[in-house]
Order: structure tokens, then sequence, then C-alpha cells
């Protein structure tokens, strides 16, 4: 039998614990209405259209929450979240594209929230001003995800992301990019064997990665070889003594639990039971091996100054580790030991990830549109003639190739599949207000805003990127997709709005239409096609990953095309339904299959294949 004393106890500290809820959910309500009360006081002064929102998007709670709280507010009548909901939904900002602007007729506007202000915008004018004007910071604080080894250029503002800039910055040369690409031709005809092996397609985004990472590696690090990566397409890792993982193992693995590893202490997750933790645990302390591993082997070299690579001159490790070793004028070291990690371990995600996204888009694209396919084909053909591919180079066909069907090709995936769907950018807290333009009125925004250029819309936008269906199915000679434009499943319909020859000079459409050979290639106004941001900020290695990927796409579609596999159906009719059939799904997974985590990708599986060419 419980003491009647020890009972009341009990009452006692349930009745505290009930009070303690009580006063601190009515504290926070009440904190929450004070906030949001003043935050939509300096709304009004900014003068721009607002809207109220429930939640703070930055917030953790909202993180936290969101799993539970969207599909009850997914469940509620449209007409009463519409306006609103699509703002909170971080995940889904590529799939809504341009609508929730559209909604609220506003191209920027202010979203009001007990947490702060964040702008939304996706007028280009606005999008330059914040991008160009350097009293505009970066929220580095939401990017520290990426600062798990160290201090990055990206989870960083201010001066110490100048210097990293700076120190970073001279790697990227024409010397660099002519390697780029030779290495890069070099990569794609192992990728293509690859690619031609059976059911290849479970894996095209893997494989994808492993090129992309093992191409980063080898001109930024002088790291791997050629051999290394037909072991790591074949799914057979060299794995050296003393490690569990594989170097693409432990980046890719890490990469997937880069959540985990930022969120949860170390120590605890040194203890933990959960085997999906201690693998993340494996991930990140083996590439942590890794990348002290290449750092001390470089310093051995340079300090002995018997480097036997010729590369290794020049690479961007070489930079790095310099700026280790000199000091400033304080006599101390212009990078510490974690930021000299940290850089590495940020070139190595930025460095690839990215580039093996936009290679696979544009694979299921081509196989989506065997029309446009076939003429980017013909160009090829045009361009490089007979010539094996290891005579090409960046000084002979890069301009030539991305003035054509192949640079259409590229820029018309980076409009439709922004791998980075929202860029942040803020006023900093504690600076000045800080004013921004639209359409010709001043508005003022208060220190700590935070404005989120939605490049998705941006590239969507009806004035600066009209749809022109009836000339791009005309153009790729194939069936209308109005069977997958009224499936909302398939919003933000980047399949059925491909359209390469909007790049393709206007004015030329005769060459458009002929395809091969067309110099003349259209030039975005400022601000309407941002897929490497802009500015002090924007992507440092831009040219790099266009190197990479026009010289990939070059080599694998010279010889080969991408197909559907469809279903097999009896007679001419039954062949075009399979197709269209395949091409739903394709469609479907370049839309509800894409997902957006560290940055934009294709999740699910797609069945194509990779034949040799049949013209
Ligand atoms: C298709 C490929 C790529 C795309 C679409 C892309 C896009 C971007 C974007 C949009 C940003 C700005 C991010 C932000 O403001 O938060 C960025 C930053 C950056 N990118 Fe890329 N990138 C690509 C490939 C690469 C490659 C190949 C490298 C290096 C070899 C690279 C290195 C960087 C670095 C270092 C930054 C940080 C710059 C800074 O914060 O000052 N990127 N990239």
């Amino acid at each position: 039998m419980l003491d009647v004393s020890v009972l009341e106890s009990m009452s006692q500290l349930a009745t505290v614990c009930l009070w303690t809820t009580c006063i601190g959910s009515a504290l926070l309500g009440l904190w929450s209405a004070i906030s949001l009360l003043h935050h939509v006081r300096l709304a009004r002064t900014i003068g721009l259209p607002f809207v109220i929102l429930p939640f703070w998007l930055l917030g953790g709670p909202w993180q936290l929450a969101q799993f539970i709280v969207v599909p009850v507010l997914k469940a509620l009548p449209e007409r009463l979240t519409r306006n609103w909901l699509p703002l909170l939904l971080f995940n889904e900002f590529w799939h809504n594209g341009y609508e929730p602007f559209q909604r609220l007729q506003a191209d920027t506007f202010v979203a009001v929230s007990p947490g702060g202000l964040i702008l939304y915008t996706c007028d280009p004018d606005v999008n330059v001003q914040l991008f160009r004007d350097g009293n505009f910071g970066k929220p580095a604080e939401l990017l520290s995800i990426l600062n798990v080894f160290g201090p990055t250029i990206t989870g960083t503002d201010g001066p110490e992301s100048r210097l990293y800039r700076k120190i970073t910055a001279p790697f990227f040369s024409e010397k660099t990019l002519r390697r780029v690409f030779v290495q890069s031709v070099s990569a794609a005809k192992i990728l293509l064997a690859a690619l031609l092996r059976p059911d290849a397609h479970h894996q095209l985004r893997t494989l994808s990665a492993r090129v992309s990472l093992n191409t980063l590696s080898q001109i930024t690090f002088s790291y791997q070889t050629d051999a290394d990566l037909v072991q790591a397409l074949a799914f057979q890792d060299n794995i050296p003594d003393g490690k569990t993982l594989s170097f693409s193992q432990a980046l890719h693995g890490l990469l997937e639990n880069l959540g985990v590893i930022f969120i949860v202490p170390r120590w605890l997750l040194r203890l933990t039971p959960f085997r999906s933790l201690q693998h993340a645990t494996a991930c990140y302390s083996e590439l942590g091996s890794y990348m002290n591993q290449l750092r001390g082997a470089r310093e051995a070299a340079l300090s002995e100054k018997s480097s036997s690579s010729t590369h290794s001159d020049e690479d961007l490790l070489n930079l790095l580790i310099q700026a280790g070793a000199s000091s400033n004028d304080h006599g101390k070291p212009v990078l510490t030991n974690a930021q000299v990690i940290g850089q590495i371990f940020l070139f190595m995600f930025a460095g690839h990830e990215a580039n093996a996204n936009l290679l696979v888009s544009i694979i299921l694209l081509l196989a989506c549109h065997p029309q446009i396919q076939h003429t980017m084909q013909r160009d090829l053909d045009h361009l490089l003639g007979q010539t094996s591919p290891d005579t090409w180079s960046y000084d002979d066909h890069y301009s030539a190739l991305m003035h054509g069907t192949v640079g259409a090709v590229i820029n018309e995936t980076l409009r439709l599949f922004t791998v980075i769907p929202v860029l942040p950018k803020c006023v900093p807290p504690g600076g000045p207000w800080l004013s921004i333009t639209v359409k010709g009125q001043r508005h003022p925004l208060p220190p700590g805003t935070i404005a989120l250029v939605n490049t998705s819309a941006t590239h969507r936008h009806p004035e600066h990127w009209p749809k022109r269906p009836a000339d791009v199915d005309q153009a790729n000679n194939s069936s209308s997709w109005s069977d997958t434009r009224n499936d909302t499943r398939q919003r933000p319909h980047a399949a059925a709005d491909f359209d390469p020859w909007r790049w393709l000079d206007a004015a030329s459409a005769e060459a458009t239409q002929t395809g091969p050979g067309s110099t003349k290639f259209f030039k975005p106004r400022a601000g309407t096609f941002i897929p490497f941001s802009d500015g002090s900020r924007g992507c440092l290695g831009k040219r790099f990953a266009l190197v990479e990927v026009c010289a990939m796409v070059a080599t694998l579609f010279k010889t080969h095309s991408v197909e559907l596999v469809t279903d097999s159906k009896q007679g001419v009719d039954g062949e075009e339904e399979a197709w269209l059939e395949a091409r739903r799904r394709a469609a479907l997974a370049l839309s509800e299959g894409t997902k957006f985590d560290t940055s934009l990708r294709v999740a699910r599986a797609v069945p194509i294949r990779f034949v040799s060419r049949r013209d």
C-alpha cells in the first residue's frame, strides 16, 4: 500500500506540473501575441504587401512540429490556407513555383510571424539588389549545418567568408577549366560503360554522384584516379587498411545524415545503440580521417618540396594548406586546421552534389524528349565530326557546345531544376535599416529581416519565361503534354515545360528548328536566371560545373541515346500508349518524385536504358 503522504506529494507534483504548463503556455502565447503585434507594426513601415503566418518558418519548433501540423493544415478547406500555408512549406518551394506569388498578386511581399519578418521575392530587380548590394548579408546560422568539421565559406559571413573566397578563388582559372573538360570526358566514358549495364537506372543518381565526386577530387585535391572510379562505379570500392568505408561511402553516407550529425551531440552519438546513428557516426569519423590524411600527406609533400604530382602544384588543396602554413600580420596562421578541413569538406560537398543532380535531370529530360535529344546529337555531329573524345578540348569545343543545343539543354534544365530553390539573404541584425526598391518605390527593411530569393518562382515568372506550349510541342515533334498538365501531382510540370529552343535566338527560328550550328544564344535579363546565385556570394564553381556537365553530356550522347523503358503492348496504338505511359511515369518522378534536402534531386528511379545511337 502506498503511504498517504507519498500520494499527496505526487498529487502536489502533478498540480505544480499542470500549473507550470498552463503558465508556460500562457506566457508563450502572450509573448507570441506581443511579438506578432510588434512585427506587424514593423511590416507596415516597410510598405509592401504582407501576410501573417502563425509560425516562424526558420525556427526549430516549426521544423519539428511541421511533420504533425502540416497534414492537419492540409486537411482543412483549401480556401482557409492557400494564401499562407505554401509559404511555410520549405521543402515544397520548388514544387509550388510561381503559384504563391500569383495568388498574392505580388512578386515581393513580407511574411510576418511571431519569430520575425521574411521577405519573399522573385522580382528580378529585387534579386539583383539583394545579390549585388554588399550591405545585405547572408544568414550564416541557417547554413551552419555545413560547419560540422570546421567553419566553411558557405556557413559564415562577412570578413571570414571573404577570407575563404580570397584564398580559394584563384583556383577557378582557365587552366583549371581545361583540366576539368579533359577529366570530365574521361569520367563520362567510364560512366557510360556503367550505364550500359542492365538495370543501371536503379543507380543512376549514385553513379552520377560517384562520377562527379571523383572528377572533383582529381581536379581539386589531386586525389583518386580513373581506376578508383571504375571500381566505385562497379560498387567494388577500394577500402584502405584501417578503414571500414570507402571515401565515397563515407562522404555520401555523411551527407545523407548531415542533420543528425549536426543536431545530436558527438558524445551521445558515440554511445548510441541505434545502428543507423552508429553508421552516421562512422561516416563522420572516417570522412574526417580521410580529410586529415589528405591534408597531412600534402603538408609533408609541400614541406619536402617533393610532390611528384604535377597537378598538385596548382590545385585547391595547395592553396588551403599554404594558407594554413603562412602567417598573417598578427603572426597567426591565415587559416587554422579546422578552417582548412572545413573548406575541404565544403568543396567536396558543394563541388559535386549539384553537378550530379543536374546530370541526372538532363538524362531524364532527354529520355522524355527524344526529338530534342536527336537534334542535340546532330549538333554534336556537326561540331565534333568523327573525332575521338580524347581529342576534344576546352579551348576548341567548349564555347561552341555551350552556344548550341548542348548549352540550351543545360541552361533549360538549370532553369527548371533550380538545384537550390531558395537563396537566403538578410539585413544584418544590429546594423542599420536597408532599403530595397520595388517598382520605383523605396522600402526600408529593419535589421534582422530575412530575404528569400525564390529561384523556382523566378525561373517560372510568366513575364520573363512565358510558356510556349504550341512551339514546344511543334519543335519537339512530340505528342502534346495535355495528359500531364491537368495532373496536380505533376507540379511544377518541369518535363512538360522543357523548352531548350527558347535559348537559341528566336530571331533565327529556322536555325532553331533545324537545330545544329546555331551560334546566337539567348541572354536572360539580369536577375531572371540565377541558378548559381550572383554577386559577391555567387557560386565559385559555376564555370567548373558548366564545363564538367557540358563535357559529360557531349561524351554520353555523341555515340549513345537514352530511352524510356516501356511496357510491351501490341500494335502501333499499343506502342504509342505504352510510350506515353512511360513518359507520364518519368514526368512524375521529375515532379512528385523530386525532393529538396541538401539540394534538389530526383529521388525516384525511372526505367531508362542507354543504347547505341540508331541514326
Ligand atoms: C550545377 C552545379 C552547381 C550549382 C547549380 C551551384 C549553385 C550554387 C548556388 C546557388 C550557390 C549560392 C548558395 C547560397 O547563396 O546559399 C553556390 C555557392 C557555392 N558554390 Fe556552387 N553550384 C554548383 C556547382 C559548384 C561547384 C562545381 C563548385 C566547386 C567546385 C561550387 C562551389 C561553390 C561554393 C564554394 C559556394 C559558396 C560561395 C559563398 O558562399 O561565397 N559549386 N553554388
